[in-house]
């Protein structure tokens, strides 16, 4: 299957660099609406450089793989669907509950497959803790929190803007990692309540090139409250751009049996610990797993595992065996309505519940991820 990029940003690297860790990711075009920036990546990765339309009427193309900003993410998933075309689209699915569904009901229509990020609830970590679950290593899942906590992104990325405007912020931008891995571990989420706040109402970017410039925040930086899970569990979450040091732990589960610590699912590898009752922590490595062996190096220099682009990889050999994704428009769009809710329930001082459910995605094994990599 052939694959065309919307959307040359930042992320988009990454994605032309999967090609070289799985064996069916074939990108054959590029577009975005700044036409300097697609020429350049089509000339750095030897691909075409279309117009967004020419790319969606394109035939040689099956897949499209939207890389836009959220707030164009509906827009290209649609279009994509009404050119006949799969999509595999960036996080989140849409900016809105709503927009979601009506990706849902189009794409049933025409019997299109729609995949979403993020796909790091597939590496070495996700597969391991939901193993771990699945064997009843810290018993039922009864209680749980889940804490992101910095000082944002704009110190860091070079056009900002858009993670302080609805459809980011830290929910929609980073908490879509840790609800989607909950969700992988934990199952679907009942109800949700939750209260916000934004400490600054502007932020100055100090990234380059744009150093200096004013973000006028239009959507919370903080949100804290509590998921209702389905199985009877609670998760307490806290999630904010307004912390500059802290050290809470990323995601804590306790079990009937026992309690398992994880590391940031936004990652694909990182150590588990698990204590049975109260006894010490035991440590858990993963990076012997197929997609927990270090394979890049951070900002700090740490070997890290980064197989962004498993999810697309997989969408493909779904699409190409007949059957739905792991990352699935169910699971994405229950993860959007989750989100959704959260700034609801924050706005309203109401529990929020949900309409939407998802069964857990299925585990991916070692020999279908062997079968998937060059
Ligand atoms: N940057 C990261 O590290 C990262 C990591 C994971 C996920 N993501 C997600 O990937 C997506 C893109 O992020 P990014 O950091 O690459 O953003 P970016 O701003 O660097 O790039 C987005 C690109 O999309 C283009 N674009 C916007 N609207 C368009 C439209 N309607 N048609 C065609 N092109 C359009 C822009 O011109 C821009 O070049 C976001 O949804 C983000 O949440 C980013």
């Amino acid at each position: 299957m052939n694959i065309g990029i919307i959307g040359c940003g930042n992320i988009s690297d990454t994605y032309f660099n999967s090609q070289k860790i799985f064996n069916n990711i074939n990108i054959i075009s590029c577009s975005d609406l700044k036409k300097d920036i697609s020429d350049k990546k089509a000339l750095e990765y030897n691909v075409k450089s279309q117009t967004v339309e020419e790319l969606l009427k394109n035939k040689d193309i099956d897949i499209i793989l939207n890389l836009t900003i959220p707030s164009a993410h509906k827009e290209i998933i649609i279009k994509s669907i009404e050119n006949g075309k799969h999509c595999f689209s960036e996080k989140p699915l849409a900016i809105n509950f709503n927009d979601g569904l009506q990706i849902q009901k189009i794409s049933n229509e025409k019997s299109i497959t729609i995949g979403c990020a993020p796909d790091t609830f597939l590496g070495a970590t996700g597969q391991k803790a939901r193993t771990l679950i699945d064997n009843n290593e810290i018993g039922k899942v009864v209680l749980g929190t889940f804490n992101i906590m910095s000082h944002g992104m704009e110190d860091w990325h070079p056009n900002p803007d858009f993670f302080f405007k609805p459809g980011a912020g830290p929910v929609f931008d980073l908490g879509v990692y840790y609800l989607t891995q909950l969700i992988n571990l934990n199952g679907s989420i009942n109800s949700v309540f939750a209260t916000s706040g934004t400490a600054s109402k502007e932020r100055i970017i100090t990234s380059q090139p744009r150093k200096g410039e004013k973000i006028i925040v239009e959507t919370p930086t903080t949100l804290m409250g509590v998921l209702n899970f389905n199985n009877g569990s609670k998760i307490q979450f806290f999630c904010s751009w307004d912390v500059w040091n802290h050290t809470h732990s990323n995601i804590e589960l306790y079990g009937l049996e026992g309690s398992m610590i994880l590391p940031d699912p936004n990652f694909f590898s990182g150590d588990i610990k698990v204590s049975k009752k109260n006894n010490n922590w035991i440590k858990i490595n993963n990076d012997k797993m197929l997609l927990g062996i270090p394979n890049l190096s951070d900002i700090g220099g740490s070997k890290v595992a980064n197989y962004r682009g498993i999810g697309l990889s997989e969408m493909v050999d779904a699409i190409t065996n007949n059957r739905q994704p792991r990352c699935s428009l169910d699971l994405a769009l229950h993860t959007l309505e989750v989100m959704e809710g959260i700034i609801k329930s924050s706005e309203t001082n109401k529990i929020i519940n949900m309409t939407t459910k998802t069964e857990k995605p299925k585990i991916l094994d070692e020999n279908k991820i062997q079968s998937l990599k060059k």
